[in-house]
Parts: structure tokens; sequence; C-alpha cells
């Protein structure tokens, strides 16, 4: 099979505990080259790469790379996208897409331009639970779709010199670095949202970002939901639940979100008008079924989806330039909103 060789752009952090260990693993991937700013070396050992090199220039001049992942601080994203689709990289970046939404407009065009694919890392809706939940969803079998919420908090204390606790460098905290995964998640389940009413605040953590943040979500199709991100809940209290909640019936998971493969749904059907109790008998069992799910590796497909729209010469429809430029404008609302007090159309 043929291969789409990639080099990573910032291989110490995410990219080297999740994402490179997944792309080892897809059948259509192969690592030419890394390329970070500290530890290259021990990187290049550690996945048994034979280039390894201390600045993007080089790695993007090499011609055996031929799609790049970039994984650096985020205020470094707008300027290595533009260098990339200049050199004819294919590029898969994470999350956010850059700083700002003007940023993402000129590292789109760019990309357009030089005529290269771009992808974005919110890789949570390959995740196989939310694939199952999503074929839920379209069968029906939640009736109409009401609410949702989405959790997904961590413990994440002042450390210095560290790029998201500063605004210049990572856009905010927990909003945009976390809140805006299930800002895509829920919009995966039921379409674009229509506007935002968030409150930020730095809570407990003492630092520039905030370390709080809730967000309202009302979606077009007239459905609810709450995303709650914090950078001051200990990642052992908080479960990073999801619930999801229509006129038939409901789903509940544990352990989805975040940066695993496992975790647990279970989910109640059929209710509604069948289940309507006059006398208000609240005392019932709830009996919840466990759904079953695939073990998919997010990483690891969402690599795999890159590669395949890029060898198959097919531009991507999940996580496109399309869908960046909007998560990025509701994150802008969500912002927006915090500042003014009040609702924020998207
Ligand atoms: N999708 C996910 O699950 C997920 C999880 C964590 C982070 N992220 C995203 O990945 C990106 C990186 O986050 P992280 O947590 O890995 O950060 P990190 O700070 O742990 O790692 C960033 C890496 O970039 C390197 N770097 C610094 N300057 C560089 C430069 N000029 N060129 C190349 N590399 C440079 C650093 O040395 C470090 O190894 C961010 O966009 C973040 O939002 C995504």
């Amino acid at each position: 099979m043929r291969k789409l060789r990639f080099g990573v752009i910032g291989a110490g952090g995410i990219a080297r505990r999740k994402t490179i260990p997944g792309m080892l693993q897809a059948a259509n991937c192969e690592l030419a080259a890394v390329m970070d700013v500290a530890n290259i070396e021990a990187i290049a050992r550690e996945f048994g790469v034979a280039k390894a090199y201390d600045n993007e220039t080089q790695l993007l001049a090499d011609p055996s790379v031929e799609a790049v992942y970039i994984a650096s601080p985020v205020c470094l994203h707008a300027s290595q996208i533009l260098a990339a689709a200049e050199r004819g990289k294919h590029i898969l970046c994470e999350k956010p897409l850059t700083l700002t939404l003007a940023e993402a407009e000129r590292a789109v065009e760019a990309c357009r331009r030089h005529g290269v694919f771009l992808q974005e890392g919110y890789m949570m809706k390959f995740h196989g639970a939310h694939r199952a939940i999503r074929r839920l969803i379209d069968d029906g079998r939640l009736g109409r779709l009401v609410y949702m919420r989405a959790q997904l908090s961590c413990w994440y204390p002042r450390i210095d010199g560290a790029w998201r606790q500063n605004p210049a460098k990572g856009g905010g905290g927990s909003l945009i670095d976390m809140a805006t995964h299930l800002y895509d998640l829920l919009e995966y389940f039921a379409g674009p949202i229509r506007r935002v009413a968030a409150l930020t605040g730095n809570l407990v953590q003492d630092y520039a970002s905030e370390d709080a943040s809730t967000t309202l979500l009302e979606f077009a199709s007239g459905a609810q939901a709450t995303v709650d991100s914090f950078f001051c809940i200990p990642d052992e209290a908080s479960r990073t639940r999801l619930e999801i909640y229509g006129s038939r019936g409901g789903i509940l998971t544990e352990g989805t979100i975040g940066q695993s493969v496992g975790g647990s749904v279970e989910a109640i059907f059929g209710l509604g008008d069948a289940a309507y109790d006059a006398a208000q008998n609240k005392d019932v069992a709830r009996v919840f079924q466990p759904i079953e799910f695939d073990k998919i590796n997010p990483y690891q497909a969402e690599c795999e989806y890159f590669a395949d729209c890029v060898l198959s010469n097919r531009a991507p429809e999940i996580n496109n330039a399309k869908n960046a430029l909007h998560i990025l404008r509701v994150t802008e609302a969500a912002y927006r909103s915090a500042r003014e007090r009040r609702f924020v159309e998207v």
C-alpha cells in the first residue's frame, strides 16, 4: 500500500505521546522526519526515524516529506502553515488552527493558493463511541435532540513559560484549549451552533489565561447545550461526562471525551409519550443499556483519514478548513460574550 510520508513539526508534546504512535499504527502513513527545538535526537531515537531536524525550514526543504503534522504551540501554527503551504506540503495541524480567526483565514487562503490539503486535529469525532452515538442519533433513537452536556477539565497549575498560560501564545485558556473540542464534538451530533453565552474567569490558578469556562450553546435546530471546561478541577474529580438527551431517551458516557480510546456508553430509548406518568411517580427504575462501540484510536484514525484523502487527491471533509474557521468563529463569539455579558450570534 502506498504510504503518505509525514514530517512532524513540534514532535515533543501530544505528537510524541499520542499522534506519532497513532501514525505509526496507520497502514497508509510513514514517519519520514521529525522536527522540534528541544530533545530532537531522543525523539528520533524513540521512533526510529533517521531524519531529525531542529528547525522547520530544513524539514520543509526535505523532498521526502510530502505532508506535515504541526503540533507546536498555537502561536506558531499560522507561520508554520504558511511556510508548509509555500513548500507544497499537505497539512494536518493541531487545534486550534491559529490564535485568531483573521490568522486562520490567511492560513486557509495560503493552502488554497498553493493547492495543499488542510485538516485540523479535532480528533474526538473519530472516537468509536462518538461514531456509534452519531449513528444512534441519525437512526432517530433519541427522537428530537433536546439537550447535551459535555465536560472536559483538568488540574493545570502555574508552570513558568507554559505557552497555554499566556493568551498571546495560546489564544486563551481552558475555553480555546479544551471547550472548543466539545463545541466541535457537539456539532457532530447536533449540527451548527447558532449562538453562545460564555462565562470565563480565573478562579484558582495564578496566570493570565482563564482557568474557568462554562458555555451555553444554542444550535440552529433549537437544541441546547452546556460545555464546562476548567483548568482548576483535579483530573480525578472530573469524570469527563457527555450527556445527550432527546424526546425519546438519553445517552450517557464517561471517559470517551479526552485522549482515550475507551470509556463507557449507556443509553435508554423508546420513551416519550408512552412514558407519561400522570401520577408523577419518579421512583421508577431507569434501566440504561450498555452500548458497545469499536475501540478506535482517534489519533490513528485522523492520520489514516488525512492520508487517505491526500493519497486519493480528495479534500478532507472531516475537520476541514471550513470547519476550522467555523470553530474559531464560535470561539471568538464565546470570548466576546464573556466580555460583553450577553448572547452572541455565531
Ligand atoms: N488533539 C489533542 O488531543 C491535543 C492534546 C494536546 C495538545 N493539542 C494541541 O497540540 C498542540 C501542541 O500542544 P502540546 O500539548 O503538545 O504542547 P507542548 O508544549 O507539550 O509541545 C509542543 C512542542 O512544540 C515544540 N516547539 C516549540 N517551539 C517550536 C518551534 N518553533 N517549532 C517546532 N516545535 C516547537 C516544543 O519543544 C514541544 O516539544 C497545540 O495546538 C495543542 O492545542 C492537541
